[in-house]
């Protein structure tokens, strides 16, 4: 996710680009940049880091154009770098694109422009935008534009600058976010509405699949066939901080709604009808059957990740896993040696044990595979291999869409390791990734239910303890949505294996401790029914989860919540959504500050 703007008008256009790519720097933040048209061409001035350091690299400079781009990026292809900064420009610097999104095809355009005697800067997918629009350019910027939109296939809402044609801008949308404000004979084009707001309440939001040309002449809207239509004016009725949040009242909420895009987003590119293809991992099949383990080493939700991870792995590619606390992997003397595949996972790819975790696993010859939300941070940097997630900036400290998009990871991971020994038939890897690609559809089934796990929710407002069962898999989820409720609710939860309840814990069960029970992985179904009928028996209320198929589970608990259908293996990423919503209408209903929760930081960067 990274955040773009653009400006035509009759104001100096940098102090305007560089407020609004101010107001979109939660989505993303590595490095940035801008470029403007002055006498005699194209200026661009981008950095990595923060962009205070492009602010800083600005001042000793002086600008006069009213016309210009920015951007302020969250990397996927090409680590942070001044190079990889946007905006990119083509062979003679007549054209400058910045672009939020991902080309999914870049590297087969990117042979051919090179085959068609194009020279390339940097490592990033974007650049071939630009150098896509220099080859289609025969004197109309729109018509170029439209050529290339048409030769690529990902997502984008990318802006287009011209010295060909200083009066205007040229801007497309594919299931990446863009709106346009409209001043007083000025436009502002921009992924999110902060951007603009103080500027402008007038602003238009874009449809996938349209383009926009604004110039002195005014906005025009069309589709990509070049037909225009009239649209309608939105005015913008938040206020800034609202806005950031997109209107939702929490990043948190704003995150758990972000899945399913995130969901698609980390799939991309990375899925073959019969086949996984991951180009950031370089193991060959006599490598990976070389492995006589895997170690799963991470903290917290990323830990929890790891624990559906293991099942994934052993079941599919037939490989022992062990899964770890980070924290605790360097102190039980673990046996790794060069044939152990290490796996580190972390959102942010900062925190210190797993990075510590790492650097053990490295010094005993391991091979590691990290999977992480984080281009350029210190775990992608240090690890063999990189299986990034595209979520996006993740601000609230309570992990949600990383959590989901790890379990994508290993998913893809461990289809990655089967496919290398063969350890499964093609027919099943092929149901595999049918149903991995119907998962963001179903999440979003889930999410229109949001209203009836806050009615739910109330039944925890004045709890002090609460217990999440399951079985198998269900377990690992059930330790995911007892740490959601810990650490936002501030009630006391704990995550118990089902079977286990009986040797001891189940004393703890009244009718003071709501249960909340999982119950998705149908070769367990009837064993977790009857630890259910067990707490029932204790007074304790309990909230069900299952797929529709089990009509009957209403009868044997006081709520159920019906999660759509899917393959065992994949409920974890649609079991886990309910949970976090649950965890975030309790956390509201009990005043607490749900994005910055009490004594917690989003990344632990100390021992
Ligand atoms: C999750 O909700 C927590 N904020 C925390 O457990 C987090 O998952 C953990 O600190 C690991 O962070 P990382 O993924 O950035 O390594």
């Amino acid at each position: 996710m990274c955040g773009i703007v653009g400006y035509i008008g009759k104001r100096p256009a940098v102090p305007v680009l560089v407020e609004g790519l101010k107001k979109l720097e939660y989505r993303g933040y590595d490095s940035s940049g801008i470029a403007v048209l002055e006498e005699g061409g194209i200026r661009i001035a981008k950095s990595v880091g923060k962009l205070a350091v492009l602010e800083e690299k600005l001042a000793s400079r002086t600008f006069k154009s009213t016309v210009g781009i920015g951007h302020t990026r969250w990397a996927t292809h090409g680590r942070p770098s001044d190079i990889n900064a946007h905006p990119h420009m083509d062979c003679h610097g007549d054209f400058a694109v910045v672009h939020n999104g991902i080309i999914e095809n870049y590297l087969e355009l990117k042979q051919w422009l090179i085959g068609e005697g194009h020279l390339f800067r940097s490592e990033t997918d974007t650049e071939v935008l630009a150098h896509l629009v220099e080859h289609f350019y025969e004197g109309d910027l729109e018509e170029a534009v439209r050529k290339t939109l048409s030769r690529v296939s990902g997502s984008y809402a990318t802006v287009v600058l011209s010295y060909k044609h200083p009066d205007m801008l040229v801007a497309a949308r594919k299931d990446s976010p863009m709106i346009v404000g409209i001043g007083e004979g000025e436009y502002f084009i921009a992924s999110d509405i902060p951007a603009v707001l103080k500027y402008t309440r007038n602003t238009f939001i874009m449809e996938d699949g349209e383009m926009v040309t604004v110039s002195e002449d005014g906005v025009k809207f069309c589709d990509f066939s070049g037909k225009c239509r009239e649209k309608i004016i939105f005015e913008v009725t938040w206020d800034s901080v609202a806005a950031e949040k997109g209107g939702y009242e929490h990043f948190m909420l704003k995150e758990i709604f972000e899945q399913p895009k995130a969901l698609r987003d980390t799939l991309a590119g990375r899925l073959g009808n019969d086949n996984v293809v991951l180009q950031e991992v370089d193991l060959s099949p006599s490598e990976v059957a070389s492995f006589q383990k895997v170690a799963i080493v991470a903290c917290g939700t990323a830990y929890h990740a790891g624990l559906i991870g293991r099942s994934l792995i052993e079941r599919w590619a037939k490989i022992p896993v062990e899964v770890d606390i980070a924290s605790e992997f360097r102190y039980r003397s673990p046996l790794i040696d060069d044939k152990t595949l290490v796996v580190v996972i972390s959102q942010s790819g900062e925190t210190a044990d797993t990075l510590a975790a790492l650097r053990e696993s490295k010094k005993n010859g391991a091979r590691v595979i990290a999977i992480t939300n984080v281009v350029g941070s210190s775990v992608a940097r240090e690890a063999h291999d990189v299986i990034h997630t595209w979520a996006g900036p993740e601000i609230a400290v309570a992990s949600t869409k990383a959590y989901t998009t790890q379990i994508e990871g290993m998913i893809l991971l461990a289809l990655y390791l089967t496919q290398a020994k063969g350890t499964m038939p093609q027919e099943w890897i092929t149901e595999i990734i049918s149903e991995l690609k119907k998962l963001p559809e179903k999440a979003e089934e889930i999410l229109k239910q949001a209203y009836r796990i806050e009615e739910i929710s109330k039944l925890f407002t004045e709890v002090y303890s609460t217990f999440f069962i399951g079985r198998g898999l269900d377990w690992g989820v059930a330790q995911e949505g007892s740490l959601k409720l810990k650490e936002i609710s501030y009630i006391h939860a704990e995550a118990y294996a089902a079977g286990e309840l009986k040797h001891g814990t189940l004393a703890l069960i009244t009718e003071e401790t709501p249960v909340i029970a999982l119950a998705t992985q149908r070769d367990l179904y009837e064993k977790t029914l009857s630890n259910v009928i067990e707490v029932k028996a204790r007074d304790a209320k309990v909230i069900g989860f299952t797929f529709e198929g089990n009509s009957d589970f209403d009868r044997s608990v006081d709520e159920v919540f019906y999660l759509p259908e899917t393959v065992n293996e994949l409920a974890p990423i649609l079991t886990v959504i309910p949970l976090q919503l649950l965890s975030y209408y309790v956390s509201v209903a009990r005043g607490n500050d749900v994005d910055k929760p009490r004594n917690l930081a989003k990344s632990v960067t100390v021992e």
